[in-house]
This record gives C-alpha cells, structure tokens and sequence, in this order.
C-alpha cells in the first residue's frame, strides 16, 4: 500500500501549530525553565545508553501536544508500518524501503512482493562473515603470496560515505588492515591514493549499486589499469571484489563471480552501509563488529516502531524540526559530534538527509508551498567552537543543533575527556542562558572598565541566548552505540519525509547534472562544441583553448 498523501499545512494541528507559534516564540528558555523546575526531567528521555535531553528546545508541553497531534493528523504510525512491512512506499521508483530488513535477526520475515528477504540477507552476511575473515587472517592472500595489507573502497555518495565515516568511526575497533577510500572523479583522488599502494598486498572493493556511476567506473578502471602494470589478467580475480545490484555490468569488468556481494533495489544507496556495501567496514573492524553495529540499529528500529510517540526519539527529533524549519523558519541544523572519531558524521548525514528530502513537489505530485529538508552541517566540536560558533551564539540567524557526546572515552585519558565535555556542556549551556547585559557590567566591574568603555562595549558583549539544542549523551561509543545512532537520524528523516508529504526515497534531482555532464564530456572530447547558453558556451571554448 501506498503512504497516504496528506497536506499537513490543512491539518487543524498545524493551524494550531501557526496560533502557538505566535503565542510562543518571544518567549526565551531561560524562563521556560524558570516556570517549571521539572522541566529538564520532563523532557529528558533515557533509551538504553542513550540519554536524549530535549528541554532546551523552544518547546512546551503545549508545544509537543501540537506536534503530536500532526503526526497522528498525517497518520505516521501507518506510514511506520508501511516503512517496515515493505510496502512500495519509494512509489516514484516502485520500490520497497527496507534498510531496516538488513538488520533483521535470523528467524524474523519480512516480504517484499510477497517474498521472504531475510534468508537472502543472510546469505550474502555469511559471505561477508567468510570474505572478511579470510582477508584479516590473512589466508586470502594476493598474486605473489603476501596477505593483504590495505584495502581500497571505491565508490561515492551512498557507496562511499557511510563506510567511510563508520570506518572513521570505528577507528578504535579496526585491526592491521590500511583502510583508503577513493570516490571523486577527480584524478588528484585515485592517483594520489595509488602513490601510496603496494599491488601485491591491496585488495580493492568496488561498490556501486547500479555499476554505471560515472566516478566509480573512471576510479576503478583507472585502479584496474595500474595494476595491470604489476600484475597478471588472472589476478584480478584474487585483488578486486564487488558489491552491487548490476552483475551483468560486473561480469563485464572481470571481478570474479566469488568475489561479487548482490544487494538489492530496496535499499536505498545512502541506507546501504548496512548491505554488503559495508563490506570495507567489515574489513576494517571485523564481522562481528559489524554486526553489533547492525543489531544497535535493529534496538532503534525496534524503539522507533513500538515506542509510543511521546517517547519516541526519532519522532520527538523529526517533528522538532517541523517546529523550527515550518514554523520558525530556521532553514539549517548543526550536527556537532564531540568526539573527532564522527569527524564523517555530518557530511554522511549530509546525503542521508538532503537528498532524501531537497524535494519540492508532494506525494500528489503538486508543487510545495511550504518549507521541507534542511541544509545539514556540522564538523567536531571542539574545532567547530573555534571556527563558525560565532555565528551560532551571535548572528541573526537561528539554527538549531544537535550535541552528540559520549560519557566515557575510549582512550581512558580523563584529563582530555573531561576537558572535552566541559566544552560539550558549556556551549549548550551558553547557547540556551547566553549573557545579560548586567552579567557583562559585573564583569568589566570586576576589571576595572571606565564607564565610558563599557557603554561602548556593552553591545557587542551581550548574548541574547534562547539557541535551541539537543544533547544527546551516549555512554559509549561502540558499535552498537553507532548503529543505533545512525538508525534515529534514518528515522528522523523517514517521520520528516512523511510529514512534509513528500517521496524521501529517490533522488532525481541529481540526474539532469549527470546528464548534462556527459553531454559535455563529449564536447571536451571532440573539437566542436554542441548548443548550449552562451555563457556555459563561452566558458566552454575558454577551457578548451
Ligand atoms: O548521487 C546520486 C546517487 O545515485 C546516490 O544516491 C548514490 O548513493 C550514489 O549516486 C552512488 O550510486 P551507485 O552506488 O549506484 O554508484
């Protein structure tokens, strides 16, 4: 069954919605808090090691009544259904939306056009399982007999982004293998990568769902090319494997048939990390981290679908942007880990989140009027404090951020762990009471400022404060504790997707760029240059002279 297409701006939850906002946006959280002592606890939400504290949004109990009240309006809980049940919900592509399938335990089912997919999930897990095993053992070995030392994904967006940021991710966890990820078409990327790779220890993983994306193919043929140079046709076989949906298009590139991981049209490419397309994670850190990653994404599943909304992390997360991108008008969120381990985290949600919904036509097919997908950034804090926190705690514009950070280090130096959460903690802090303007009077007291010095300065000293945030503080970061991570931002986007009423499950805005791109190509490649507009054309002829 199809989600059902409901305007949300008709609903009587989002008129109620646009009346609250003006009742309540003047009001700063510091007096929220001031009105209600219990106001932390109460929006506070502990799930397994995850505590998610919410109170310092701009919201009240009224506030989530009327955000609660629109995601029954729109019917979530039958898209959620839906979304699990495998229903054709990416109805543009007439496809299933099943991620969440690949972190399935055995013995669960789960039907798509009436046929059970887990045992095929299963299947190519055990292949990995063996494939990865022999790599790090190092029984697998390369032509000259040498157990491999470094792999090399290749692939981009959803092939490239999600093992790279979970390897980054999991750095503490990895074991000897060297781990490189190439994806730009660039030639500065693949060849600069190769300076550093020995033929005879690397073993190249190529990763793309369809098998025709243009950088994927260029890198890896490119990476074929050099090592051809040092190596035989037959070891090829022994050197490169490949995880997609196109076999025909694998069998032309020579990868041998054991080598190939099948993944299928109903994971999305950038929800793929749990497919065989985390096959370079499960190199860099070994299969059974690989699963734990996988079985703390299937615990958020399992919490996004039977929680009840009040309690729900990803709904409570999903709807708060609602609040802030529809009503407040805020078009941007930070996404700051404080951890350098998710130095990866926002350009990987990057994809995950703008290209499931830049959309602006809804499930009718008719055209927006109202705001949907926000533009995501975000980079570690502490780093972030010194480069753009200016314009979070001053500018005029109001972006509200997520703050991920984890209770316990990995490394164990307490001086370092601390030092680092007073920082996570201070800035939201900063962010939400910011400064008076008789905090900033008692300070240069303090010092000794004439009075005429202090009226000059006053101004650019005062926060207003009232910058929204959500902290979400894990215990630790593992495997478990990422995969459950990742999986509330996958359902954070899907609750957005189902509110805004538009297809979060496709991405054909990035077709026409690729289209073009070819057509061009073809003009660099010849000594005419075909029609265009006259400045694509004249910076056409500029390049080409
Ligand atoms: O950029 C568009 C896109 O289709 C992404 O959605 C996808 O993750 C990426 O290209 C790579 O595609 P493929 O895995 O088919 O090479």
């Amino acid at each position: 069954m199809p989600l059902k297409s409901i305007d949300p701006t008709q609903t009587s939850a989002w008129k109620s919605l646009e009346e609250h906002y003006k009742q309540q946006h003047q009001q700063h959280l510091k007096d929220l808090f001031a009105h209600n002592p219990e106001r932390a606890s109460d929006l506070t939400l502990q799930w397994q090691d995850f505590l998610v504290d919410f109170s310092k949004n701009r919201i009240t109990k009224e506030t989530l009544e009327h955000l609660l009240a629109l995601a029954k309006e729109v019917d979530l809980k039958d898209a959620i259904e839906k979304y699990f049940d495998g229903d054709l919900i990416n109805q543009t592509e007439g496809r299933a939306v099943l991620h969440t399938a690949l972190r399935m335990p055995t013995g669960k089912s789960v039907l798509v056009n009436g046929k059970d997919v887990v045992p095929e999930v299963q299947e190519v897990k055990a292949h990995i399982r063996e494939f990865a095993d022999a790599v790090i053992s190092g029984e697998k070995k390369g032509y000259s007999g040498k157990p491999f030392k470094a792999v090399v994904n290749i692939g981009i967006g959803g092939s490239d982004l999600g093992p790279a940021m979970v390897t980054e991710a999991l750095k503490y966890y990895r074991n000897h293998l060297d781990m490189h990820f190439v994806s730009n078409v660039d030639g500065d990327h693949v060849h600069e990568t190769l300076k550093h790779l020995d033929p005879e220890t690397t073993l190249f993983v190529v990763v793309s769902k369809t098998f025709t994306t243009q950088e994927t193919l260029s890198n890896a043929t490119t990476i074929k090319n050099w090592f051809l140079q040092h190596a035989g046709p037959e070891d090829i076989a022994l050197h490169f494997a490949a995880v997609s949906t196109n076999e025909a298009k694998i069998a032309e590139f020579g990868i041998d048939p054991a080598n190939v991981f099948p993944m299928w049209d109903w994971v999305g490419g950038r929800f793929s990390l749990w497919s065989a397309v985390g096959l370079s994670i499960a190199l860099a850190v070994g299969y059974d981290h690989f699963e734990a990653l996988l079985m703390g994404a299937h615990q958020m599943d399992n919490h996004f679908r039977e929680e009840p909304f009040e309690k729900n992390i990803p709904v409570l997360a999903g709807l708060l942007t609602i609040w802030y991108n529809n009503f407040h008008g805020a078009e941007t969120e930070a996404i700051i880990p404080y951890t350098q381990y998710l130095s990866r985290f926002s350009a990987y949600l990057q994809q995950g989140i703008m290209e499931s919904n830049g959309k602006s036509v809804d499930r009718s097919g008719k055209r927006i009027p109202y705001q949907t997908g926000t533009i995501i950034w975000g980079e570690p804090g502490t780093n972030s404090q010194h480069a753009f926190f200016q314009l979070i705690h001053q500018g005029t514009k109001l972006i509200p951020a997520d703050f991920i950070g984890f209770k316990h280090s990995l490394h164990g130096d307490t001086d370092h762990h601390n030092k680092l959460m007073a920082n996570f903690f201070a800035q939201t802090e900063a962010l939400m009471n910011g400064k008076t303007e008789a905090q900033v009077k008692a300070e240069f007291e303090a010092k000794g400022i004439s009075a005429e010095e202090q009226q000059r300065l006053t101004p650019f000293k005062v926060f207003e404060g009232n910058k929204p945030t959500t902290t979400i503080l894990i215990d630790r970061l593992t495997p478990a504790s990422l995969g459950a991570l990742i999986a509330l931002y996958e359902h954070k986007i899907f609750v957005q997707g189902v509110i805004w009423n538009i297809f979060s499950y496709d991405q054909w805005g990035v077709e026409l760029g690729k289209q073009l791109a070819s057509a061009i190509l073809g003009d660099l490649n010849s000594p005419l240059i075909s029609e265009h507009d006259s400045s694509t054309e004249n910076l056409l002829k500029n390049f080409k002279k």
